[in-house]
């Protein structure tokens, strides 16, 4: 029998596209919540001497997590032979250190968990920083997946003359990638982050590049503090108004609001996360992987 690709929450357009790609089943769970908030899960579709996989982004993973689980035991009851995630967005992954004595040390935790339930996993482009494996606090087979071509492909189409902002050090695995792809150059701006919402960023003489077109590119867009500021930053050096770039599109709130409000050109996004902003298609980049990957 063929593999079972199974959306839970909103990754229904992905889970569907990622099933055709790869000639697997589209199956389905009914999730909801009672009146008191506890949930309600059903899996409605044949899982039994099955290889299912689960797609969920996770964005907003305290309202998922719990709902997962259940679906994970429920699929195993029912006999499942094997369990998969696919996370194209993986929460939790930015508290990889303890800052201030007796924090939680949350993407290990996190991480352990999923482990505990899941016989593999495969996410795109998590916020390794401080972890350079994720083999160290994912225990389980793991693929990595990169969205930098399909990021240089867009930006090919649609962007004359580009020069690839990051605006912080972390940025530079994936800023460096990119630029190297559309052949174009890149900056990374200096950032200190004081709280979730105050950031200070300066920014190294750029003055060559005035005639090029400035992308700012980040893994993650959360409250935008960071981008706003960047693009701030841009300004002030009279640079043409900038396009942002975002993979997983969480905008707090009304981030997405904030930012278009401050200058930016365009804002957008990849698919991991389903969002206005999402132009960046990475079904392709998922299903060519798991149709070569060995499920368990
Ligand atoms: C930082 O470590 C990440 O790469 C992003 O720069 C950060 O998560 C963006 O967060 P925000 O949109 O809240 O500034």
């Amino acid at each position: 029998m063929k593999p079972v690709i199974i959306p839970l929450f909103d990754n229904i357009k992905l889970a569907s596209t990622i099933a055709a790609l790869c000639n697997y089943d589209l199956g389905s769970v009914l999730l909801r919540n009672f009146p008191d908030e506890e949930s309600y899960l059903r899996v409605d579709t044949e899982v039994k001497n099955r290889q299912i996989i689960f797609i969920a982004s996770l964005n907003k993973p305290n309202n998922k997590i719990l709902a997962l689980l259940f679906a994970v035991e429920t699929a195993r009851d029912m006999g499942a032979t094997s369990i998969g995630l696919i996370a194209p967005y993986l929460a939790y992954m930015r508290q990889d250190k303890r800052f201030h004595p007796g924090e939680a040390l949350s993407s290990n935790y996190f991480l352990k968990l999923l482990s505990q339930y899941f016989d593999w996993m495969i996410t795109v482009d998590p916020h390794l920083h401080r972890h350079h494996d994720l083999n160290k606090i994912f225990i389980k087979p793991n693929i990595i997946l990169h969205a930098d071509e399909d990021i240089a492909a867009w930006i090919k189409q649609n962007v004359n003359k580009p020069l690839i902002i990051g605006p912080d050090e972390e940025s530079k695995q994936w800023v460096s990638n990119v630029a190297k792809l559309v052949e174009a150059p890149f900056v990374i701006l200096t950032k200190i982050r004081k709280g979730d919402r105050e950031v200070d960023i300066s920014v190294p003489g750029i003055k060559q590049y005035k005639e090029h077109t400035p992308i700012l590119l980040d893994d993650i867009i959360s409250t935008a503090t960071t981008m706003l500021k960047a693009v701030q930053c841009l300004q002030k050096e009279n640079f043409a108004a900038p396009i942002c770039i975002g993979i997983h599109a969480i905008f707090a709130g009304n981030a997405y609001q904030d930012l278009l409000a401050s200058g930016a050109d365009k804002i957008i996004s990849c698919n991991t996360i389903e969002h206005l902003s999402n132009k960046i298609d990475i079904s392709g980049l998922v299903a060519q992987k798991l149709k070569n990957f060995q499920l368990t």
